[in-house]
């Protein structure tokens, strides 16, 4: 049976200081609930509930283009809380119950998958996925005994041997859904925190005689939980190395790949080559054998094949074709189409321009509202006038 998906996004994130929901922060240009999601999408669940509740609306609007249920979460009272709210969107789940939260966006759809088909085998009440990692700090502990887990402890309620253990809670689960409702109402706020905790689940199981199963993931690193600015900044660099090596196997060329970035959403061709600090945002489109010199960012805009960026160029929403040159120290802005073979130098603004094939500008011009032909050579220091105060006006 297919599971049934619950994604656990209504906290705060006091942690990050952030007037922006923890939800809605980025990693490779997306917010961080869309890459749970993405990898949610990957299992092919019977369905997917969001729990939502800090500024609600706000989280919501980004989830247009997903098949999910939403339900509030008027308090955050716990985990364990949080997951109740949705009672009533899995009463209908035929399958396992699987549980994820918003912030740990660097799951792989392999992982989940591994832990439904380990819950699946076992007769268990619930499925814990655990990691091994140097520092524990700020994870619920697992504490094994004989029978295999028997319960989770919260940092703040770890006795300083718990407080030793490195296996942790990633705070993935997958649960018998008969169990996982009656144990919503097993769970108290009896804990330093004064919260529903969900892991207390797993010693409620025990208590009741029943099967906990435990997965250790393989890849520690897909488990990252976010809680702050710091934690933030360390997914974003293992996401940044799992896009740069997809795409080095791909055949791009990176001279200092810790210092590139592409967005999730976008692509690069084969024989490209990309210096250092190089930034590829939105849906970019970069076709095969061409340069992109240090420094240049370039945003939803589609780039042909053979094409130079020289050092320090600045590209949003623009088209730029085959064989065209551009920089350094340009500023294509959007609606910039640049025709094959088009050469762009140094101190040039380009606007809601069309540069035709073959044509240059190639020293600190402004064109703006224009439409250049093929073959033009725009001189040095050539701006079209293309606002009188009132209106814009194009110069063909
Ligand atoms: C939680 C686990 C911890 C685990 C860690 C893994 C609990 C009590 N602890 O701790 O064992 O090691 O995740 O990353 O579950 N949320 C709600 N409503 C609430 C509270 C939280 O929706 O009332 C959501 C948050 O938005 C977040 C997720 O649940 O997406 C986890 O909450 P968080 O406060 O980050 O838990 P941790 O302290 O990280
Ligand atoms: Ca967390």
């Amino acid at each position: 049976m297919k599971p049934t998906v619950i994604v656990l996004a209504a906290g705060l994130g006091t942690r990050m200081k952030s007037g922006l929901p923890k939800a809605l922060h980025e990693l490779a240009g997306r917010p961080m609930i869309l890459h749970v999601l993405d990898a949610v999408r990957g299992i092919d669940p019977q369905r997917v509930v969001v729990v939502l509740g800090h500024q609600a609306d706000r989280v919501r609007a980004v989830l247009d283009g997903y098949a999910v249920t939403t339900v509030i979460q008027e308090r955050q009272l716990g985990t364990g809380h949080a997951v109740q709210q949705a009672e009533k969107a899995i009463a209908d789940a035929g399958g396992p119950v699987m549980v994820l939260c918003a912030d740990t966006p660097l799951l792989t759809p392999e992982t989940l998958r591994l832990l439904a088909e380990r819950h699946n085998r076992t007769c268990a009440a619930v499925t814990v996925m655990t990691a091994m990692v140097d520092n524990p700090f700020g994870y619920g502990r697992i504490v094994r005994s004989k029978g295999g887990v028997s319960r989770i402890v919260e940092e703040k309620d770890a006795s300083a041997v718990q407080k030793k253990i490195r296996e942790i809670n990633t705070g993935i689960y997958c649960f018998e859904r008969n169990f996982l409702l009656s144990a919503l109402g097993g769970i108290t706020t009896d804990n330093a925190q004064g919260e529903y905790y969900l892991p207390d689940a797993i010693a409620l199981a025990r208590r009741k005689r029943r099967t906990v199963g435990a997965v250790v993931c393989p890849n520690a690193e897909e488990t990252v939980g976010i809680n702050s600015r710091v934690d933030l900044s360390a997914a974003e660099a293992i996401l940044r190395r799992r896009i740069n090596r997809h795409w080095m196997l791909q055949g791009v060329t990176m001279h200092d790949p810790e210092t590139v970035s592409i967005a999730q959403g976008a692509a690069v061709g084969r024989d490209t080559v990309l210096y250092a600090n190089v930034r590829i945002e939105g849906t970019t489109r970069i076709g095969e054998n061409c340069v992109i010199m240090s420094g240049t960012r370039i945003a939803d805009s589609t780039i042909g094949s053979n094409v130079t960026l020289k050092d320090y160029c600045v590209i949003e929403k623009s088209e730029i074709g085959e064989k065209s040159s551009v920089g350094p120290f340009a500023h294509l802005r959007p609606d910039t189409v640049l025709r094959p073979g088009a050469q762009i130098g140094n101190f040039v603004e380009i606007k809601k321009s069309v540069i035709g094939e073959g044509s240059k500008a190639n020293h600190l011009s402004y064109i703006g509202d224009a439409t250049v032909g093929k073959d033009v050579n725009i001189g040095a220091g050539v701006i079209t006038c293309n606002y009188d105060g009132f209106q814009k006006h194009r110069t063909v």
